[in-house]
């Protein structure tokens, strides 16, 4: 089977688990032209753990404004531009060859747990390919650019099986709640309304 057939056939492989983890507001913003629209410090020790290891999947405007690679990761970044480089970086060109390498690299250090984190652009590419969403809302509605595409959960159905509310504390300004989606067969569908909600 070629790259684009793997990518195309579906779920990927019932044995790969492709994730996605990003953090919104109650909007579906996600990020400004400089970065991340709040400073949670404590989300990101959670980012950090939750993706530690494991190989990461992300755009090249968001390698771009992180700046470097992530420690600890397999880093793959997607890009059309066949010059791209990057220190300490895999580089694609398709979402197939990004899967590819992650299972490359799975296959030589165990686990079984993709992250793509982001931003909005590779959402939208992998969003059907999804078997579960990190997702961490913000309380509060910030002024940015960038959107999760909402939208897909009326299409692909997910159910919450996790929810851990943070409050607010002096390092961090805003609450947030932190949701594990898994993707369902025959589960009820969380659509963004009933995220919001807590319940469907
Ligand atoms: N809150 C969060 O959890 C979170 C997480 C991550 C990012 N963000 C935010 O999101 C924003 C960036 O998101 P974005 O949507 O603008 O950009 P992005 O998704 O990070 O990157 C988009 C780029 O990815 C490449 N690309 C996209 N689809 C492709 C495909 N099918 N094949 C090959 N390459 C492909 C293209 O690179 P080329 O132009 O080089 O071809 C495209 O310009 C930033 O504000 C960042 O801070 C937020």
């Amino acid at each position: 089977m070629n790259e684009s057939a793997i990518f195309d056939a579906g779920r990927i492989d019932p044995a790969l688990r492709v994730s996605l983890i990003v953090a919104s507001d109650r909007t579906g913003l996600i990020g400004t032209d400089t970065g991340l629209p709040w400073h949670l410090p404590g989300d990101l020790r959670r980012f950090r753990a939750v993706t530690m290891g494991k190989p990461i999947v992300m755009g090249r405007k968001t390698r771009d404004s992180i700046g470097r690679a992530l420690p600890g990761r397999f880093n793959i970044v997607l890009t059309h531009n066949p010059d791209y480089r990057a220190d300490d970086t895999c580089v694609v060109n398709t979402p197939a060859a990004a899967i590819t390498q992650a299972v490359e690299e799975l296959k030589r250090t165990g686990g079984n747990e993709v992250m793509v984190i982001g931003g909005a652009e590779i959402y939208r590419v992998f969003f059907p390919r999804a078997d579960r969403v990190y997702l961490t809302l913000v309380d509060g509605e910030f002024a940015g650019t960038t959107r999760f595409p909402t939208e897909k959960f009326a299409h692909y159905p997910f159910t919450a099986t996790s929810e851990t509310v943070f409050p607010a504390d002096e390092k961090n300004a805003h609450a947030c709640r932190i949701l594990i989606l898994d993707r369902t067969e025959s589960g009820p569908a969380w659509t963004w309304e009933s995220i919001q909600n807590g319940t469907t």
